[in-house]
């Protein structure tokens, strides 16, 4: 059999396999070190950028903030003083985002309650404390530097 014959090609959303965009890249860019193609693994993780999200006061000790950054909704936690978390806005029972508009999250008892139908994701780890919601929230990469909170995606 002649392994060169075109093959079709399925489009695959990221969101379909429950993929973040930045665990798509890794991915993308440790198979092609993995066959020897470094410049694209080097161009592939170069797609994710950084963004200056807000200032480490933005986002008081146990609660949690929504922000629109690079076309998308973000949420920034400070779930303990000085350890600050970042997930995907959009729940993931529906796709509700977690604030009606850019500002505070509700959050009871360390969980980031969806406004649209209650579910609740854990503040440390985006992990669901409370249904109908099944899949955890996305993470996020976030940084501090001195003041200033960074996300990349
Ligand atoms: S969309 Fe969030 S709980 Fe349904």
């Amino acid at each position: 059999m002649d392994n060169c014959q075109p093959r079709e090609v399925t489009e695959i959303s990221e969101s379909a396999l429950g993929l973040s965009r930045r665990t798509a890249l890794k991915a993308l860019a440790v198979g092609f070190a993995a066959i020897g193609l470094s410049t694209i693994a080097d161009s592939a993780m170069a797609a994710a950028k950084t963004y200056k999200i807000c200032k480490t006061t933005d986002v008081k000790v146990g609660s949690a903030r929504m922000f629109a950054v690079g076309g998308r909704g973000i949420v920034v936690t400070q779930p303990k003083k000085g350890t600050f978390k970042a997930f995907n806005a959009n729940c993931t029972h529906q796709g509700a985002p977690l604030a009606a508009k850019v500002g505070a999250v509700r959050t009871v008892s360390g969980s980031m309650i969806c406004p649209q139908h209650g579910a609740g994701f854990d503040t440390t780890t985006g992990a669901v404390t409370r249904g109908p919601a099944a899949a955890p929230l996305d993470k996020i990469t976030v940084k501090v530097s001195g003041t200033q909170v960074t996300v990349s995606f």
